[in-house]
């Protein structure tokens, strides 16, 4: 495993997304939540993967109640390796209620501290001075040991960066070979001020992954996203066939190679979710694959001129 230091923060370059866990829109199962969510929790740990992402919405809470399944599973000591984030859905971010939810993420968690407390999503209509007395009141209490925020332009990040008077040390955004645009700013923001980027959705919900073994799925979530649409899936063409030709060239998967040149930006951890323990592991062996310069080129060639296509 490969880690990123960050402003006094060491995660893992490879997170696992836990939006899977005992949500409904994945489809996954009551067996899935009970006994393969927990199951890649420890598997994680073991591979060296710190960076756990859940969030309050997912599952209402069930997500972060089955993390915590998790760590238990894994024992005291893999679990003090683990590196906890979960987020607000900051519908209405006063700091009463961010406090409230905070410690009630941290409860359904079991954990002392939650390690990341991200804002799920902006918020424009609460002032951005507002919003962070109840993330400096969740960092003094001692909620959680940092705060970020999740799906924020470089303005918002920094309104709030400079309101709260300390450092927001992360944003999380949709950041993959289909959806590249984080690399033009917000990349460069977290590689000059020591920040991170926390790639989500890194496979796009699988089109990035999908093989001769899998073809990507179309059901639950995945059938409202339009980058899994004919036309969008048709655009991919060139992208995917320089995603495989790479694969075959490192003897990789399709899934490896997406998550390679996600991480091969500085300051950027990507947090795919899994189905399976198969999944967890290809994806966290992703992070010792080594693209060449001329490899990252083409992918980033092939990214730019399917996002100019049209965005998705
Ligand atoms: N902040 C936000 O607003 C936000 C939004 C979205 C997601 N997230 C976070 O980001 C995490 C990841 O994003 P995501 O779940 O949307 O998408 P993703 O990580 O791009 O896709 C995950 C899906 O891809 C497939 N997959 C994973 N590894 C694979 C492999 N090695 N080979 C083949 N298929 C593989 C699995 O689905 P199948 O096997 O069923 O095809 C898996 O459920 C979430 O769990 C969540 O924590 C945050």
């Amino acid at each position: 495993m490969r880690y990123l230091d960050v402003d006094g923060v060491r995660v893992s370059a490879i997170g696992l997304g836990t939006w899977q866990f005992g949500s409904r829109e994945w489809g996954y199962g009551a067996a899935y939540a009970a006994h393969v969510a927990p199951a890649l929790v420890r598997r994680a740990l073991e591979l060296g993967i710190t960076l756990i992402d859940s969030a309050e919405v997912y599952g209402f809470g069930e997500s972060e109640r089955i993390v915590a399944r998790g760590l238990a599973a894994a024992g005291p000591d893999l679990a003090a390796g683990a590196f906890v984030a979960t987020k607000l859905l900051p519908i209405l971010p006063l700091p009463s209620i961010v406090a409230a939810r905070a410690a009630g993420s941290r409860d359904r968690l079991e954990v002392a501290s939650i390690d990341l407390y991200q804002l799920h999503w902006p918020n424009p209509i609460v002032p951005a001075r507002t919003q962070v007395v109840g993330l400096r009141r969740v960092l003094d209490a001692g909620i959680a040991r940092h705060v970020g925020v999740s799906n924020h332009g470089l303005g918002r990040w920094r309104a709030l960066e400079s309101a709260l008077r300390r450092p927001i040390i992360s944003n999380q955004v949709r950041f993959s070979l289909t959806s590249p645009a984080p690399r033009w700013d917000l990349v460069p923001y977290a590689a000059e001020r020591s920040r991170l980027v926390i790639a989500y959705s890194p496979l796009a919900q699988g089109l990035l992954a999908a093989d001769q073994r899998s073809a990507v799925s179309r059901t639950g979530i995945r059938g409202m996203r339009t980058t899994l649409r004919d036309a969008a899936l048709r655009r991919a063409g060139p992208l995917l066939a320089a995603v495989r030709e790479i694969a075959s060239a490192h003897d990789a998967t399709h899934a490896q190679v997406a998550l390679a040149w996600v991480i091969s930006h500085p300051n950027t951890a990507a947090i795919p979710g899994a189905r399976t323990l198969e999944q967890l592991e290809e994806n966290a062996a992703a992070a010792d694959l080594v693209l060449a310069p001329e490899e990252l080129a083409w992918l980033t060639a092939e990214a730019e001129r399917f996002d100019a296509a049209g965005r998705l």
